[in-house]
């Protein structure tokens, strides 16, 4: 197959684990025979540096043009503590999301038994930990207006809104994603306090009986935050809002051992952008120390989602996963650790050459 992905690595550690997800999508090419041409666009600090704008037009054009989009990560300490920056790295990754419609965040969050020890929790937790967050990510309080200050400055107000429409949307695809996967679909939101939890309650509770094999459940926020380090195999798909959906994938990441594990995909009607959870890292840029893992898998992912390539992206997931248990892994997952990005990259890689030519 002859495919187009658009490659916006972004800022901090973004463009280290994105050449590895690069090296590892060439690879597979090679190995499956498809050709899959890159073109590289600018986004986040270093778009603002060369052109002003966080998301520049050309790298909306290049994502238009793409069969799918793999990103890396955006963010720059020069912006973190500067309350006045009028333009800042973030709105690029927010503007790209609200224009391309990628209104579905699917996170995915398992363990490796491999890892286990190294959790800081207790390894029965962890073990077997294996569900799926769908956050919704182009409404809520990330997008609401009125937000701002009032003119004297001295108060700031922002506004969380959710439709009925917004809500629909991604919860079918969460119900669909239970019917293939443990017919559980928790919906995380905060009912007793927001009246757009409450929009949510109502909607999806209204959807239930069009999946009447799938059993549905509410949880609070606070009470899911607190559930899902205490008991992880309770979930299977757990639905929610934008910034609730934010907050709890990172500390479900602490399951899978690192921040750096995490791989996502966010999709819309008409485009699809895969990223690794974690942010920029700027402590850790340059240094070959970030964990490629979760862009890998992002990568993974891209194949799986957006060009049905499910041989090729199961292969990518076994080379991690033998990776993994052979201890391959960067200084996030075992801080005894020499491996660099770029070791754990090219073993992935060698272990993805490896198994292929076994299967062929
Ligand atoms: C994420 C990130 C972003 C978000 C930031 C960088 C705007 O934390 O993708 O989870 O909050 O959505
Ligand atoms: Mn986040």
């Amino acid at each position: 197959m002859n495919k187009k992905i658009a490659v916006l690595s972004g800022d901090g550690i973004g463009p280290e684990v994105t050449h590895q997800a690069v090296q590892v999508l060439e690879s597979v090419a090679d190995r499956f025979g498809h050709q899959f041409i890159f073109e590289e666009a600018l986004i986040g600090a270093c778009a603002i540096d060369q052109t002003g704008d966080p998301f520049p037009q050309d790298t909306e054009q290049v994502c238009r043009n793409a069969d799918a989009i793999l990103f890396g990560a955006i963010g720059h300490p020069k912006y973190d503590n500067d309350p006045s920056a009028k333009v800042r790295p973030e709105q690029g990754l927010l503007a790209m999301r609200k224009k391309l419609g990628l209104y579905a965040n699917v996170r995915p969050v398992t363990s490796y038994e491999a890892l286990e020890d190294k959790s800081p929790l207790k390894n029965e937790i962890v073990h077997g930990t294996d569900f799926v967050v769908f956050r919704e990510l182009t409404g809520g309080i990330y997008f609401g207006e009125p937000r701002g200050r009032t003119e004297n400055g001295a108060t700031a107000f922002d506004t969380c809104v959710y439709s009925r429409h917004e809500i629909e949307r991604i919860a079918h695809q969460a119900f669909q994603a239970a019917q293939k996967r443990g017919k559980h679909l928790t919906l995380v939101d905060k009912a007793n306090v927001l009246a757009t939890s409450r929009l949510w309650r109502e909607v999806v509770k209204s959807m239930a009986a069009g999946y009447p094999d799938v059993e549905l459940d509410f949880m609070f926020v606070d009470n899911a935050a607190m559930k899902i380090i205490l008991n992880p195999g309770f979930f299977d798909v757990i639905l929610t809002e934008n910034m609730f959906g934010d907050i709890i994938t990172d500390e479900a990441s602490v399951l899978a051992g690192s921040l750096g594990m995490l791989p996502s995909a966010s999709t819309g009607d008409s485009y699809a952008l895969y990223e690794p959870i974690h942010g920029s890292y700027p402590e850790a840029a340059g240094k070959n120390i970030a964990n490629p893992v979760g862009a890998i898998l992002s990568a993974a992912m891209l194949l799986e989602y957006s060009f049905d390539m499910l041989e090729e992206s199961a292969a990518i997931r076994e080379a991690v996963a033998a990776s993994i248990t052979e201890g391959i892994v960067t200084s996030d997952i075992d801080a005894s650790s020499t491996y660099g990005t770029t070791e754990v990259g090219a073993h992935i890689i060698s272990l993805l050459k490896s198994s292929v030519s076994l299967k062929s």
